[in-house]
């Protein structure tokens, strides 16, 4: 069992926590062994609000999946989500350093390349702000522009342009604290909607331009990327959940009752519905049960759908990343089913819209296969890009405490 390479992704979400465990082959290819899914009322909007719910939730997920995969899990990849996250663009230049002092011009290497991100993270963050990542958009090397890898190239300047993601340092911390709770160990925290790009964006999409929108139970989570690169993210405090709420309140009926009925019938798009069509609705406390046209249920559902649109649109607008999406928008996450979603969202946006499912792992995929999975799946493949099979199960702390040392270190050194 120890020698088996795994990674481990754990999305701590508002209305569920997944995990999934993918075994890496020698030729570094995952396949899903494990699935686990446990309903959590642990979270709010992406963060969380009861420590002791969350750990069972997480206890619970977890364990599921390792029973399916046979194997025990010391470490996972979280994902980090809410209205705490901020992302702003940076730039930063350094001198291209020279081998001998008789060459005019040096050769990039990726020491160049690690140092010109780095001046490019030093911005000033508030005290209980940290950095999440500091993703690099492109590179110049003296003139010459839109540089995607500017190893081997000569020049004396280089300049990057990143996209740095910052996060609240308690929201951080107490996923920490869940995690180490339920007897595991965080190998990293990734913002959840760059997570599920992975899962659900096409390299030729994220090339041409497109808009992410991740639709959560209490959040909806944005992520533009064009040229390959990631252009902006943001969190809006909406989801599935609020319109469960919505529904409850419409239909005079209790949430769990009103979350079956959104699932079952509900639809975002009530001018594709006709009148006529009717569902029944089980009485509660001995009523007897009603008719309610299904029209009528997609009247309440529209409006709220339509509010977290036209937010996400201000979002990607405010930014001024709206222009970028050439190929569209990708709707993803738990509310994303609900029927007529992608048609609304076409109306409002005036784009291309579809609803992505996650794919990029093999093996028990078809347990996974549905975008309630997409933050999930992602975080695997993130793993998978950052190397992180190694560590996972095996626990090598040392390399892991490091990272995360090294993180802090060079977060405290842009304060003191
Ligand atoms: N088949 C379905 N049809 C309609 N709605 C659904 C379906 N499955 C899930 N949902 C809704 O999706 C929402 C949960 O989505 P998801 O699992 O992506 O959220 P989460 O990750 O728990 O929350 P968040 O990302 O906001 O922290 C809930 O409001 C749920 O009602
Ligand atoms: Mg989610």
């Amino acid at each position: 069992m120890a020698s088996r390479d795994m990674i481990v992704g754990l999305d701590l979400g508002t209305t569920k926590v997944t995990t999934i465990i993918a075994e890496v082959d020698e030729n570094g290819t995952a396949s899903v062994v494990g699935v686990g899914h446990r309903a959590a009322q642990g979270m709010q909007r992406g963060v969380v609000i009861n420590i002791e719910k969350t750990v069972e939730a997480i206890k619970g997920s977890v364990e599921e999946a390792e029973r399916m995969a046979g194997v025990q899990v010391t470490g996972v990849i979280a994902g980090i989500a809410g209205d705490h996250i901020r992302s702003i663009n940076s730039k930063g230049v350094i001198a291209i350093s020279r081998t001998s002092s008789r060459e005019r011009t040096g050769e990039i290497t990726q020491k160049d390349v690690d140092r010109v991100v780095e001046a490019a993270k030093a911005v000033n963050l508030p005290m209980d702000r940290e950095v999440l990542h500091v993703l690099p958009q492109e590179f110049a090397v003296d003139d010459q522009k839109h540089i995607k890898e500017p190893i081997g190239m000569a020049g004396v300047r280089l300049e990057a342009d990143v996209h740095i993601i910052t996060g609240a340092v308690a929201s951080a911390q107490n996923i920490y604290r869940c995690v180490e709770r339920a007897g595991m160990g965080v190998r990293d925290l990734v913002l959840e909607p760059l997570a599920s790009s992975y899962a659900v964006l096409t390299p030729e999409e994220k090339e041409l331009g497109v808009g992410l929108m991740d639709l959560g139970g209490g959040t909806t989570d944005i992520a533009v990327f064009k040229d390959g690169a990631i252009r902006h993210t943001s969190v809006i405090g909406l989801g599935g959940e609020n319109v469960t709420r919505d529904l409850g309140l419409g239909l005079r009926t209790p949430f769990e009752q009103a979350e079956r009925i959104k699932v079952e019938h509900g639809h975002s798009y009530n001018p594709a519905l006709d009148a006529r069509e009717e569902v029944e609705i089980p009485g509660i406390g001995g009523r007897p049960s009603r008719k309610v046209s299904r029209k009528l249920i997609a009247e309440v559902i529209q409006p709220r759908m339509e509010e977290i649109f036209e937010l996400a649109m201000a979002e990607i607008r405010k930014a001024g990343t709206w222009d970028l999406l050439t190929s569209g928008i990708v709707l993803t996450g738990g509310a994303s089913q609900i029927e007529g979603t992608a048609q609304l969202a076409e109306e409002i946006f005036e784009l291309p819209v579809k609803v992505g499912y996650p794919t990029g792992l093999s093996g028990l995929m078809e347990a996974a296969r549905s975008p309630v999975y997409s933050t999930s799946v992602g975080l695997v493949l993130y793993g998978m890009n950052s190397g992180h099979a190694l560590d996972t199960l095996k626990g090598d702390e040392s390399k892991v405490f490091s990272r995360i040392l090294r993180r802090m270190k060079a977060w405290f050194d842009e304060f003191f």
